[in-house]
């Protein structure tokens, strides 16, 4: 096994929540980045930053030769006017193998969604879905992690949070029963660093779920902590109606689809496997001030 200050990895969506938080990791251990992105970002010292919008194949696979893995973090849960999940998630993984094979990478790590299947039938499901059989089906050596929610400073959801909370309210869409299992995007960064290194994450697919189960109600109600913030219950019904008529609803179709999918996942097997000590999210929500 090569010495992490020997690995070179090249990462997508650069910019991301995700792998801004990854290639700082891999920067700390030593690893020889390639931060790959649409527009301009902050790179490491060591770091070659590659910028491309349109992810020019040509133009990246030269700059990427000897590059040992490459960590796939472009994604989206979010339609907009220019992009769907199609185009997304499905389209530029195909791409993205292609750059891989052009670029003699063997190794592609890939996050996708907890509850994504076959018998997936939502638009951003099926696109995670399809996108993980390109992966499969590429020859590539992989390991397609899929992740309840990703939790640290600014992730989407606490963004989302954040966001009620200053305007005076916070909804629950239905009775807020319904199951996550957040990990903590540090030990996301870990586990992500073990599937290049270790021969065990090779062609699997692996949940990507912390060590607690907690209902969205209960998460809510630690994240709004003390603060004399109002939590309001929406009928589903109308959550979904609202989704589809205002863009800037509190929470997308896809996000209220995740919700009542109540997925949860397998800890002890990712635990097993990785061999880490993950955070707790009571202890993530409290150390970092996330709230
Ligand atoms: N965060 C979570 O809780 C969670 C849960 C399940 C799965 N995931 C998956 O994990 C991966 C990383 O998530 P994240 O939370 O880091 O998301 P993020 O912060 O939104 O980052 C995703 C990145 O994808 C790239 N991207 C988005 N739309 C694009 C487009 N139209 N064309 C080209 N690139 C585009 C962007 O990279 P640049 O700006 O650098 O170009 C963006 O920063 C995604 O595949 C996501 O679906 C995340």
């Amino acid at each position: 096994m090569k010495k992490s200050k020997d690995l070179r990895i090249a990462v997508t969506g650069a910019n991301g929540f995700v792998a801004q938080n990854t290639r700082y990791l891999l920067n700390n251990k030593g690893v020889k980045l390639y931060g790959i992105s649409r527009k301009n970002f902050s790179n490491y010292k060591s770091e070659s930053k590659i910028i491309s919008p349109d992810i020019s194949l040509k133009e990246i696979s030269r700059k990427l030769k000897n590059c040992d893995a490459l960590i796939h973090l472009i994604g989206t849960g979010k339609l907009t006017a220019n992009s769907t999940y199609k185009s997304v998630n499905l389209d530029l993984t195909k791409k993205i193998i292609l750059l891989c094979k052009k670029s003699k990478i063997k190794k592609i790590v890939y996050i996708s969604g907890l509850g994504v299947s076959k018998n997936s039938i939502s638009p951003y499901f099926t696109s995670k879905y399809k996108a993980e059989q390109e992966i499969i089906n590429s020859g590539l050596d992989y390991t397609i992690l899929r992740a309840s929610y990703i939790i640290g400073k600014n992730d989407p959801l606490v963004i989302n949070l954040k966001n009620q909370i200053k305007k005076g309210k916070i909804i629950i869409p239905g009775e807020g029963n319904y199951h996550l299992q957040p990990i903590y995007v540090n030990d996301v960064a870990e586990v992500i660093y073990n599937s290049v290194i270790s021969k065990k994450f090779s062609n699997i697919i692996l949940e990507l779920v912390g060590p607690e189960k907690v209902t969205f109600k209960e998460f809510v109600k630690l994240f709004k902590g003390k603060r004399k913030i109002k939590i309001e219950n929406i009928d589903l019904e109308h959550a979904f109606h609202t989704a589809l008529k205002d863009p800037n609803s509190n929470y997308g179709i896809e996000d209220l689809n995740i919700m009542i999918g109540d997925f949860t996942g397998n800890h002890e097997k990712l635990k097993q496997l990785s061999g880490l000590k993950f955070k707790k999210f009571r202890e993530i929500l409290q150390a970092s001030s996330l709230s």
